[in-house]
Parts: C-alpha cells; structure tokens; sequence
C-alpha cells in the first residue's frame, strides 16, 4: 500500500525488551530529524498509544542511549490494543495528533498488532523485529539476539567453572520461547554437551546414552543447554532429576538463566544493526512503503510484508545441529 506525504511519525517498542530498542528509537528519532519529520516517542507500547502517552522527540531527546540496555520508551503486551475498540481508541489519538505513520519495533505478536491496525484504520506502519529470540522470518538477525549470545556464553563460561571444580553435571536454560537460536548458539560456543532445542526433540534415550558415552570418554564435567521452548517433554527441574536418577554418578545442578539474558549494553554488532534498521524504516515509509518489516539478509538491509515476517518461521541452522554433534566427540 502506498501512503501520501509522511510529516510525522510515531515510534514505540512492544512486547519483550531487547538490547538495541534504545539504538533503534535514537535511529529512527535522528532519521525523522534529518529529513524535516516530525518524531513522537510512544510509551509503554500499543497501550501508550491508546493512552496518549507520548512526547515530540528531537535529535537530543535520544542522546546517550545507544549504549543503554531495555528501551527509553518502555514496553508493554497491551490486551487493550488486542481489541476492536481499543484499536478505535488509538485511532483517534493518531488522527487527534495528525500521526501520518507508525514505526514498530518489537516481535511477532507487536507486528500483528500493527499489521492489523493498518488494515483497519489506513495507517502506515513499518515494523523493525526487536527480540532477543531471533525467531523472525525474514531478517537472520533480530535486535537483541547478538548481545543475548554474549551475555548467554559468558555467563556458561563461568558456571563452567564450578561445574569442573566439583565435577558436575549443569542443566542451563536459556531463553527462546519457541526458538532454539539462543540455545543452539551459545550451546556450540560454550562448548555444551547436548543442546536441547525445540526444532529437534533428541529424546530421553538419546540424552541419557549421549551422557553416559561422554562419562565413559573420560568427561568428568559437563554443561547441557536447553531452551525454554524445547519439546523432550519434561522442564529443566525434571529432566535433571530424571537424569541423576538413572545416571547416579552424575552430581547434577541446574540454572535457569532467566531475564538477565534480556538486559546489558548492546554488542556492537546490535548498535549498527539498529541504526540502519531504523534509517530504513523511515526512509521507506518516506518512499510510501508499509506493512512491512525492515530486516538484514546477507548484509543487506531488506523489507518483509508484515504478514510473512509474521507467519513464516525462521529456520534452524542444520550445519550448526551438525558441527555440534562433532564438537562433543
Ligand atoms: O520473546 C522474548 C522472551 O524473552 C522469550 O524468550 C521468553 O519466553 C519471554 O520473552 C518471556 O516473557 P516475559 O518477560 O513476559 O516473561
């Protein structure tokens, strides 16, 4: 669909935070100010906008944030804007404000949410994926998910450290609801034992026979990733009990590494991937583009129908399931 002249635009975040919300509202608010848009920060989300909760930004309103962790603009799952009327609601602050176009950054269900206000009201929205899941079709990288990797294998690193001393066997979960790109990566560069991820149920069996085989090897410590998401049946607190249970020479602990993975100054990698998502947001919503999302493919800054981004899944990397199985030899 292609909009008239854009003059001003909207940003919020929604959904989970993710390292890189604040890079992406600094992007999008200087991008609006270098080309004469006028830029209104959102907060709190979809609700915000219902609300009317906003303030007109400025290129120095955002200063000092592209190192900051969580989002300036806070964010919410508004159930309110899950409804007929609370959309209607934020219509009319939209039309009240003479709002031209939304800029969304967030997930899947933030981009529904967007896609669906468009369709009924006629106003251009753009989304740019902001999730530390990286479970997003249409852009291999989502903001957020480098730094989670960061902070994920860090963190292993460490309770590897007391898993040799007392020759343990740690159960760590990481984030990634429906996803395994958390576990997956940082299970490899952790050098996990066995990565549990929702994409791929190994089975019990498996997992008990993958254990006991590296015992034999001469292992006496060993770190096994799960995701959240994975599908073996049990939860984290289970699977270890069932593991010491039928592999009593295995001291087992685990850690759940919980909403530290959400937080934390952005990589580098997350600052520059926000800064040009959001100068392509505006940009495209400049050159009449909506419903879509900006992502990065190759290198490249790429846009994604909005409903594509969100049915399509974003796929498992089988070479890395592969390399993982050899590194544990
Ligand atoms: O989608 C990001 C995420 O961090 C998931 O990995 C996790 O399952 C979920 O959000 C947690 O949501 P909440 O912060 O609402 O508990």
């Amino acid at each position: 669909m292609k909009s008239s002249k854009i003059n001003k635009i909207a940003v919020l975040t929604s959904g989970g935070d993710a390292p890189g919300m604040n890079a992406a509202i600094r992007s999008v608010v200087r991008a609006c100010a270098f080309h004469k848009i006028e830029c209104i920060g959102v907060y709190k989300g979809y609700q915000g906008l219902i609300e009317g909760e906003f303030k007109i930004f400025n290129a120095r309103s955002v200063n000092n944030i592209i190192n900051k962790g969580g989002t300036k603009l806070k964010s919410a799952r508004s159930k309110e804007f899950r409804t007929l009327e609370g959309r209607q609601k934020a219509f009319e602050i939209v039309k009240e404000n003479s709002i031209d176009a939304l800029v969304v950054i967030g997930g899947d269900g933030s981009f529904t949410g967007g896609m669906i206000f468009q369709k009924e009201f006629g106003i251009p929205v753009i989304g740019i994926p902001g999730t530390i899941d990286n479970d997003i079709f249409g852009t291999s990288h989502t903001l957020g998910y480098d730094t989670a990797l960061n902070t994920v294998v860090e963190v292993i690193d460490k309770i590897r450290d007391t898993a040799i001393s007392h020759s343990r066997l740690f159960f760590v979960e990481v984030m990634g609801r429906d996803a395994g790109h958390i576990a997956l990566n940082t299970g490899i560069g952790a050098g996990a034992e066995e990565i549990l991820i929702p994409e791929e149920d190994m089975g019990l069996d498996r997992l008990l026979e993958s254990l006991k085989k590296s015992k034999i090897s001469g292992k006496a410590s060993s770190i096994v990733v799960v995701a959240e998401g994975d599908k073996i049946g049990k939860n984290v607190f289970e699977l270890a009990e069932y593991v010491e249970t039928n592999l009593p020479d295995y001291e087992v602990r685990v850690s759940v590494l919980g909403h530290m993975q959400r937080g934390g100054a952005p990589s580098c990698f997350d600052r520059v991937l926000a800064s040009r998502m959001g100068v392509k947001a505006v940009e495209s919503l400049m050159e009449g583009e909506s419903s879509v999302m900006v992502g990065i493919q190759n290198g490249q800054m790429t846009l994604t129908p909005l409903s594509k981004a969100i049915k399509g899944k974003s796929k498992i990397n089988t070479e890395l399931i592969r390399v993982s199985e050899i590194m544990t030899t």
